[in-house]
């Protein structure tokens, strides 16, 4: 495991900021931390990157107590840039807290400019940056001592579409060298390119699992029944139905009792003497399975 971190707890006086929460890291794995505002993200990823003295709690870091910065990369959820410093200047800056060895350095640069596509403007200054330029300095500047851990707070929730479909490809690019714990408030972003997903709220966990776990979730006992002539009271009473509600007489909405009943819906449908012209699964969107674990 490269990250372990044990009932990690975080108080601001007697405000609860993360309560015991447990979280693993294998290598190369990406995590999202998935939550509404102010349900502790930055917070927990502070922590994790050694920024933040947990209140109690225990982290990890590859089978040591000792957090070794240098194995981690972090980009903070605003992350202030000297603005009359060029990308280059930047880097070269950011290089060098890292310790990367000075004749490593250059080409160092040159290779996270080129991969931030930035090697146009590196000799400009940050100031008159756009703010996708911003971020994607931002997570060059995380990666540039190739650290085993890259921690990113909310790297694209400022973005507009095409700034978050840059950044979201070079993590896709990263999480094959390294692991990635981001946190963001999207669902979406998290389906892009994490694997696991550890959803917190009000500082606790509120549930954790892959998206495979999370798509079965949505469930596929929900249909939709549309018949040419009108369906009648029946379904209301039959006992594989679980929840039912007409649109009109000939359209029904409603819940199964488990999915393998919709075979027996559609003979008993048939041998009501009752024409379908549609039937369908409604099932719900990953979304709503998000929605539902974090309002429990
Ligand atoms: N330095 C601090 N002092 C006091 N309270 C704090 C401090 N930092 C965070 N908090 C509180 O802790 C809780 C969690 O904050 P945190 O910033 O970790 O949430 P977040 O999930 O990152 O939210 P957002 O999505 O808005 O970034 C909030 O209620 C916040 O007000
Ligand atoms: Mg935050």
């Amino acid at each position: 495991m490269l990250l372990t971190a044990e009932k990690l707890t975080k108080k601001f006086g007697d405000h609860t900021a993360v309560a015991q929460l447990d979280l693993n890291i294998k290598e190369n794995e990406c995590v999202a931390l998935l939550g509404p505002n102010g349900a502790g993200k930055t917070t927990t990823l502070q922590m994790l990157a050694g920024l933040l003295t947990p209140t109690s709690g225990s982290i990890r870091f590859s089978g040591t107590k000792n957090i070794n910065r240098r194995l981690i990369g972090y980009l903070p959820q605003y992350p202030a840039f000297f603005p009359w410093m060029s990308a280059k200047e930047y880097l070269q800056f950011a290089g060098r807290l890292s310790e990367v060895p000075k004749k490593e350095l250059q080409g160092k640069i040159e290779e996270m400019l080129s991969f931030a596509g930035l090697e146009k403007a590196k000799n400009k200054r940050i100031g008159g940056f756009s703010g996708g330029m911003k971020q994607r300095l931002g997570l060059a500047q995380a990666m540039i001592h190739e650290p085993k851990l890259l921690i990113l707070d909310e790297p694209v929730s400022a973005l507009d579409p095409s700034g978050r479909r840059d950044v979201l490809e070079m993590m896709n690019e990263l999480k094959k060298k390294m692991a990635i714990l981001f946190s963001t408030h999207v669902l979406h972003d998290a389906e892009q390119v994490c694997d696991e997903i550890v959803m917190l709220k009000g500082g606790k966990m509120k549930w954790c699992g892959n998206l495979i776990d999370l798509r079965k979730r949505q469930g596929e006992d929900h249909v939709l029944l549309e018949t040419k002539e009108e369906i009648g009271n029946w379904l209301r009473t039959e006992n594989y139905v679980a929840e039912c509600s007409f649109s009109s007489p000939r359209a029904v909405e409603f819940t199964l009792r488990n999915p393998e009943s919709r075979n027996r819906l559609l003979s008993d449908c048939i041998d009501k003497g009752l024409t379908i012209t549609h039937f369908s699964e409604k099932g719900r969107t990953l979304e709503d399975a998000y929605l539902e674990l974090m309002e429990q």
